[in-house]
């Protein structure tokens, strides 16, 4: 363990402090080595060793006053190098918490204006103080410290985790290299949802992928995905006889199992016997048949490939377990064919929790706003309800949710109700229109929100019950 009085000291706090709150008034030159985020030990004189990260950086020079006349302002007006003698800078402190037996708990004393603050260094080990000798995963580190892995309270895996960043801005990264592997060291199983099979399929062993094609989509699915395929026969809504004919055949479930040649003999032989029985050469029943077979040549391989998949959820959630980590990769498919192997993994899950099943299984959702957007409908408002089931049942039977999503709120964000679900929060580099929501987390913990316009990719402030800090840390992680 570190000695706390071997710390440097950097400056010492300002009048008008509180338990909470404090600012530091940097020594002469600190102000060229002292950064925003930078960790801090204070020496409260009022007792006791508070930590406190430094927040809002703050420069004044009595002399520079833009808005009024002084001999400084006027000396900057002609080129002269204006007086340093009024300059001080300083920093708010944004308190963890005080230090009892190498152990971080809530400060309660006023912090006393001039109490000495001293920072820590890369070879001090603040972290080991949050995570005590309870918390042994880390995600990450601290930024600008590559040794202070931040840790992790795992008890609260269950309890969701929402990743948001632009896009560009790191999500996926920091889910593959950083949130699967703690899932996994939780003791979590991970499905991964790729919906544009680009971020994860690539980068895991092809064992551990699982093409939608092989997945089994319900009939009601596959009766939508075919009539789109099909162009809905040349209709301008879908419907008439035709769709009727794929519907009895689809339902019949007889076509599963086939192979592509095999399902297509099937197909064209059952519907052009439905639409024209009798094999007529003119009027409706022809026409009709016509109809099919111009939509038909519409119909790729692929097409039919993508339909013949034969995995069940029970299926997928086995080779979840073999495998531990266990990609779907959603490419090649439409966006309801996607929503509906989602939603048909996601009732399977339920009716296991429904059982009194913990599940030990973490579910990570790439492109959040795809199954959950801010106002669904359609099929997406189905994927959102479930969504929020899984996150109520989930908490108790350990079934983790895991998103990821380019925006937090309105038009560009997820569901609130969906949003409220996930207690812990990895937050990048925001969208401008964001600003607000992430003002609303941010701005009680002297995180400026113009700051996250800013931030590098793989940057994220780390925040919520997975979090052993009351307040937010920045994180980030090293890539390949
Ligand atoms: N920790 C990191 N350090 C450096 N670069 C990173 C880091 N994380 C992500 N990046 C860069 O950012 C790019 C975008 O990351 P990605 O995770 O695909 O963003 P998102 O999923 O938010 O759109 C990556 O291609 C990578 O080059
Ligand atoms: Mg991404």
């Amino acid at each position: 363990m570190n000695d706390l009085n071997m710390l440097r000291s950097i400056g010492v706090v300002a009048s008008e402090s509180s338990e909470t709150e404090a600012r530091v008034i940097l020594r002469e030159n600190e102000e060229k080595r002292v950064k925003v985020e930078d960790l801090v030990l204070v020496e409260n004189r009022n007792g006791g060793k508070i930590l406190a990260i430094l927040r809002k950086g703050h420069g004044c020079n009595e002399n520079l006053r833009a808005s009024s006349y002084h001999p400084g302002v006027a000396y900057a007006r002609i080129g002269r190098n204006p007086s340093t003698a009024k300059e001080t800078y300083d920093f708010s402190l944004s308190v963890i918490g005080e230090i009892v037996n190498g152990r971080i708990q809530q400060n309660k004393k006023i912090i006393a204006p001039g109490s000495e603050v001293k920072i820590f260094e890369d070879n001090d080990e603040p972290m080991k103080l949050l995570a005590g000798n309870k918390h042994k995963l880390t995600i990450g580190h601290y930024e600008g410290h590559p040794n202070w892995r931040v840790p992790v309270n795992a008890d609260f895996i269950s309890y969701h985790i929402g990743i948001f960043a632009s896009t560009g801005g790191g999500k996926s990264y920091l889910a593959r290299y950083q949130i699967i592997p703690l899932l996994r060291e939780g003791g979590y199983d991970v499905i991964v949802l790729d919906w544009k099979g680009r971020d994860y399929a690539p980068y895991y062993p092809k064992d551990q992928v699982l093409s939608i094609s092989d997945i089994a989509l319900d009939a009601h699915t596959v009766v939508s995905y075919l009539d789109k395929k099909m162009g809905h026969f040349g209709y301008s809504t879908s419907g008439g006889t035709i769709l009727q004919a794929l519907e009895d055949f689809i339902y019949s479930e007889k076509w599963r199992g086939l192979s592509v040649k095999e399902f297509r003999i099937a197909l064209e032989g059952s519907i052009i016997h439905s639409v024209n029985e009798k094999r007529l050469q003119s009027g409706r029943p022809f026409e009709e048949e016509q109809r099919f077979k111009r939509a038909y040549k519409r119909l790729t391989d692929n097409d039919i490939q993508n339909i013949l998949g034969t995995k069940t959820p029970k299926d997928i959630l086995k080779e979840a377990r073999e495998k531990h980590i266990l990609i779907i990769d959603m490419k090649k498919t439409g966006k309801d064919e996607k929503l509906s192997v989602f939603l048909t993994l996601a009732n399977y899950l339920m009716e296991r929790m429904q059982n009194d099943e913990d599940l030990y299984l973490a579910l990570v959702i790439d492109e959040g706003p795809q199954y959950c957007p801010f106002k669904p409908e359609g099929i997406q408002q189905e994927t959102t309800d479930i969504i929020i089931d899984l996150c109520a049942l989930g908490r108790t039977h350990k079934l983790s949710i895991c998103l990821l999503s380019q925006g937090i709120a309105g038009e560009i964000g997820i569901n609130a109700a969906v949003r409220r679900n996930l207690n812990t929060q990895f937050i990048g580099k925001i969208h401008p229109l964001d600003m607000n929501e992430a003002g609303n987390w941010l701005s009680p913990f002297n995180i400026d929100p113009r700051f996250l316009l800013s931030l590098p990719p793989g940057h994220f402030y780390f925040m919520g019950s997975m979090n052993p800090s009351p307040i937010p840390l920045l994180i980030t992680f090293e890539i390949e």
